[in-house]
């Protein structure tokens, strides 16, 4: 069985383009080694982050990242079963791409930058929905 996650924080502390490519690396490094695929998007010190692969380990990556002081105000979005996966891995998209350096990372993703869309059979989700809302919105701080 595959599930499907989504859920959104907030940055405790700023995530410069080194932080956020550490983030990057280490995150898909276990998951790959887990089967976890998704993506992570960052703006304006938030975090949106859909994930997906067999429950057990979606779970433990999600119960691992609720506990990461780097961030906080972690609220699960929605969860739900999926029959078959719409990301092939897991990347990560954020805001300045200006900065090149991690735009040339690998698992990078232009998502924010110049929209993306998804295929068809995802696009109709609350899932896609979220992501998109998080993409076209302006985040401000309260
Ligand atoms: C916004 C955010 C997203 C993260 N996403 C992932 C992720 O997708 N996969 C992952 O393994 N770690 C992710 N991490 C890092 C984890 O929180 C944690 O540091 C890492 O999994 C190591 O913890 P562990 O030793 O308990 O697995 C993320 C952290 C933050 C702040």
């Amino acid at each position: 069985m595959l599930v499907s996650i989504v859920y959104m924080s907030r940055a405790a502390t700023p995530f410069d383009d080194a932080a956020l490519t550490e983030l990057l690396r280490g995150s898909r490094l276990r998951n790959e080694a887990l089967g976890v695929s998704g993506i992570l998007l960052a703006k304006d010190g938030r975090f949106m982050q859909l994930l997906e692969g067999p429950a057990w380990s979606v779970d433990d990556r999600f119960a691992a990242i609720a506990r990461d002081p780097r961030h906080g105000e972690v609220k699960s979005l929605v969860r739900e079963d999926i029959e078959r996966r719409r990301f092939d891995g897991w990347s990560m998209a954020y805001r300045s791409l200006d900065d090149s350096d991690i735009a040339a990372e690998e698992g990078f993703s232009p998502f924010l930058a110049d929209g993306v869309d998804f295929p068809r059979s995802f696009d109709r989700t609350s899932a896609a929905w979220l992501l998109k809302w998080f993409r076209d919105r302006e985040l401000h701080d309260r």
